[in-house]
């Protein structure tokens, strides 16, 4: 049996534009997804996913078998937990040249799915480690991000980038545009989450940008001024103390940036009521700024506050369901002993 955790990510700056080959900035956060893996003596798989939904589920399929989970589950739910599982196996079992490989599968995660915060990447990721190692076969972090975003790419009919799966596989703040994907240092970034209890469907969002960027040649300038966006917010960071505290005037400097960041998602299509009420309760309670992160739709906001105001504020708002503080993660990926 072999264990390995990865954690979510808030995107600092560039989601959806990231799509179009602009740069991006996700941070990892301390919200993991546990993928336990146990090698069967069949081709079957069973997955028992425990913390997706509010009582959790188990389903064993084979090939071509029905998918019947064994208490009553949202389609959608047991659709994204097999199909990411299915799509890490798939990784895993050309990865360890083991096409019949058969396993059981538990998943556990503190990430709220479709939320923005990086669930089906972390998932993906610990899958593909844990199973792999499960068949004696250890990957290099660059090829188990590559297989991460092989299997994202899979499930979400190719729109997905790499920034969710290096990130959860790397830890850390990190650095993507097309397929150039590196850690970058930054200072110990303050950041608040606020969750108002839905999710976004990722494919349909992207698709709409699309759309939209089809329809409207300034929206592709929308998408083109977010990279710009990222650039100033990648001098600031470059120019900061690594690991340090971050000063007063880069909070300022990058919260600004943040707001702007979600005016123009905003201005894309993919914010919600919810995420906009919870971005200006931050705002109001003193964060530097604050932004929706992810996909959008619903899910979760970022926001940088070096004090408890804002985490304390959101708690207060009626849209959020929960908020906390998320440190950054610098370890990625990692077997549970
Ligand atoms: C989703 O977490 C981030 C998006 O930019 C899609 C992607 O990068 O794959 C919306």
């Amino acid at each position: 049996m072999t264990v390995s955790s990865a954690p979510g990510k808030v995107y600092l700056f560039g989601e959806h534009a990231v799509v179009y080959g602009e740069p991006a900035v996700p941070c990892a956060v301390e919200r993991r997804a546990a993928v336990t893996v146990e090698a069967r003596d069949d081709d079957r798989i069973r997955v028992e996913a425990s913390d997706l939904s509010l009582d959790g589920f188990t389903v064993e399929y084979g090939g071509t078998a029905d998918r019947r989970p064994d208490v009553d589950v949202p389609a959608s739910l047991l659709d994204a937990a097999t199909g990411y599982i299915d799509a890490a196996v798939e990784q895993a079992r050309d990865a360890a040249d083991a096409p019949d490989a058969g396993f059981d599968v538990t998943i556990e995660s503190d990430i709220p799915l479709g939320a923005g915060l990086g669930s089906s990447a972390a998932v993906v990721v610990a899958g593909i480690d844990a199973a792999t190692r499960e068949l004696g076969v250890e990957l290099e972090k660059t090829e188990l991000a590559d297989r991460a975003y092989r299997a994202e790419y899979e499930v979400q009919d190719g729109e997905a980038s790499r920034a969710d799966t290096f990130c959860s596989t790397m830890g850390g703040a990190v650095r993507i545009e097309g397929d150039d994907c590196r850690r970058i240092d930054t200072p110990n970034l303050p950041f608040v989450v606020g969750f108002d209890g839905g999710a976004g469907d990722t494919g349909e969002l992207v698709a709409g940008v699309r759309a939209l960027r089809e329809e409207y040649g300034f929206a592709a300038d929308t998408v083109e001024n977010i990279g710009d966006i990222v650039r100033r917010g990648e001098t600031l960071l470059s120019a900061a103390d690594p690991g340090a505290d971050p000063t007063e005037d880069l909070l300022t400097e990058l919260g600004r940036l943040m707001n702007f960041d979600h005016g123009l998602l905003e201005a894309l299509g993919v914010s919600s009521r919810t995420l906009d009420n919870m971005v200006w309760a931050a705002r109001e309670a003193g964060a530097h700024g604050a932004k929706l992160t992810g996909a959008g739709g619903g899910g979760c906001i970022v926001a940088l506050d070096d004090t408890r105001e804002t985490e304390t504020a959101l708690r207060y708002t009626a849209e959020c369901e929960n908020a906390f503080r998320a440190e950054l993660d610098r370890e990625g990926v990692r077997v549970e002993e």
